[in-house]
């Protein structure tokens, strides 16, 4: 029986989980005792019960191996009975999120920072999901944060590293490793949702797609349900294979980070749909041949169409939004008469709306959708959506959008980062905007007139907890919104978020780029934050 070894330690002061979980620089993650204060602060705030099983991936990015290795001694010497671990140390989020919930586990530790870039001079990440399969609620990350600035020491058992490259048993001591194929139950549970003969059928007929794993966790996921299952041609799937460093790209799914296949689907003899994932697996870009779709349109896409989808036959129980995500959706629920929330942002507010019953489908204006399947947003998950409602519609990306724009009218969407602000500048920038909120209401600004200006509370339904200062939001009177948000995930300087927002109903207009059609709206928010002469920026770094 290896030993369990009682390391002392000394608390960091810097390990307060953020939008979704603990990101950090690999070689903040490299100092010692760094990773195992966390973990031990994560296994000392939920108390496994005797007889827990936990589960356990990640990503795939750099120091992936290595702190699965050093999580799974700690596991076995904090007395877990059993741990789930994808072979090769991969799960991606969404296929976490349903491993958790398939076998019924106490919950699990995900290896991420999303999608933020790795390699050795990039970001690590680490979070916890309960067994729901949801990311923890913030009662669970407060105690996290609480019990890693007073932790003096953790167990870790003294043996020797777990071959992970197989799948098989093994084993720590008395726990037991399952070492699992990641993506068999994922997949398995895909195929339950969708209806896989008429997207094979789709694929049949001509239809071309191009999936871009951005050299990140969904590349093997990708090949085994488009390729296998799904028997699309081999060329539908690009950067399929995982690099710890993500090819030094940005595995981020949008317009500036995916741009290769934004280029393919702009180019000559495009394929009639794109899609992309980020580094976790867990968001989702969704193309049309030469056009894009707003994440904040597909929510209220899939909403409208979601009965043509087997696993939705039913109909939904109601719907979620993030705050900073458009309204589009807001127009859908009202049209089929199902609740429609407003959370903070970030995916764990979404898990008590679903656990209670409350919402089937959920989305965030970040390349988020999901559902009640698991508890996690899920890329693959929306572009099956996607291919599912095409495959039953017979119409074109485009086509799809722009009669759900005729229907519902356009709420024109836009979001502005200003990356590696200075925290100061960041600061002062809300605080001023704060202070304005007494001046604003009735106040125009060209075409526009503010109605009311607040910063976003929250009171969760479900259990009663109130989450304060999540944005600040400035209404107008016609409905259109620009929403100043500080990212909560970023690990260098201050991230500033803008969100712009315009309602349209007008068909002859909904042609107009997006940039275009909010350009008043820009420079409004650019003006009321002095932006420019608090942080000497003229252009955002990412438009999406
Ligand atoms: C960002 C997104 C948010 C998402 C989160 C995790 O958080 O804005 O919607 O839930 O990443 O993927 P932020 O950096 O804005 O705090
Ligand atoms: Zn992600």
């Amino acid at each position: 029986m290896p030993a369990i070894l009682t390391i002392a330690t000394q608390p960091y002061p810097d390990q307060k989980p953020g939008t979704s979980g603990l990101r950090k620089r690999v070689a903040v993650f490299r100092q010692p005792h760094y990773l195992e204060n966390f973990v031990q602060s994560i296994f000392d705030s939920i108390l496994p019960p005797a007889g827990s099983t936990l589960v356990l991936g990640g990503d795939g990015r750099h120091y992936n191996l290595e702190a699965i290795q050093i999580i799974l001694k700690m596991a076995a010497a904090n007395g877990y009975a059993r741990v789930l671990v994808g072979k090769d140390g991969i799960l991606s989020t969404p296929a976490a999120s349903c491993v958790i919930r398939k076998h019924a586990t106490f919950g699990g530790i995900i290896l991420s920072a999303s999608h933020n870039p790795g390699g050795p001079e990039g970001d690590f990440g680490i979070k916890y999901n309960a067994a729901n399969g949801g990311p923890a609620p913030e009662r669970i990350t407060d105690s996290i944060y609480e019990t890693s600035l007073k932790i003096s020491q953790y167990r870790v058992m003294d043996a020797p590293d777990i071959d992970l490259h197989r799948t098989g048993e093994a084993s720590l001591g008395e726990m037991k490793i399952s070492i699992i194929d990641p993506v068999a139950d994922y997949a398995d549970l895909m195929e339950s949702l969708f209806d896989f003969d008429a997207i094979r059928g789709l694929f049949k007929g001509g239809f071309r797609i191009k999936f871009d794993a951005m050299h990140a966790v969904t590349g093997p996921y990708a090949r085994e349900i488009f390729i296998n299952r799904l028997q699309a041609p081999e060329d539908s799937i690009m950067n399929a294979v995982p690099l710890p460093d993500f090819g030094k790209g940005h595995p981020d799914p949008n317009l500036t980070y995916a741009h290769d296949l934004v280029d393919i689907l702009h180019g000559e003899n495009a394929p009639d749909f794109g899609a992309a994932s980020d580094g976790d697996g867990d968001r989702n870009m969704i193309l049309g041949r030469h056009f894009f779709v707003t994440p904040s349109d597909s929510l209220a896409i899939l909403t409208a169409n979601a009965t043509l989808v087997p696993g939705y036959r039913e109909g939904l129980k109601g719907v979620a939004r993030s705050m900073p995500t458009s309204s589009a959706v807001d127009r859908v629920a009202r049209t089929l008469d199902i609740p429609c929330f407003e959370t903070p942002t970030g995916w764990k507010f979404f898990g008590n709306l679903m656990d209670a019953g409350r919402v089937t489908l959920c989305g965030e204006e970040s390349f988020g959708t999901g559902s009640s399947h698991i508890r996690e947003k899920d890329g693959l998950w929306a572009v099956l959506f996607w291919l599912n409602v095409i495959a039953s519609r017979k119409q074109s990306v485009e086509e799809i959008v722009r009669q759900h724009w005729a229907r519902f009218g356009r709420n024109v969407y836009s979001r502005h980062d200003y990356e590696a602000i200075p925290d100061d500048a960041a600061k002062g920038v809300m605080e001023h905007i704060r202070a304005e909120f007494g001046n604003l209401p009735g106040k125009s600004f060209g075409s526009y007139k503010v109605e009311h200006c607040d910063d976003f509370s929250y009171t969760d339904p479900v259990d009663g907890s109130t989450s304060k200062g999540q944005g600040l939001r400035l209404l107008f009177t016609d409905g259109s919104r620009i929403v100043f948000r500080l990212s909560g995930t970023g690990t260098e300087g201050a991230t500033l978020r803008i969100y712009l927002e315009a309602y349209d109903p007008e068909i002859s207009r909904h042609g107009l780029d997006a940039q275009e059609a909010l350009c008043e709206l820009i420079g409004i928010a650019r003006q009321i934050s002095q932006l420019e002469a608090r942080t000497g920026r003229k252009a955002p770094t990412v438009i999406t």
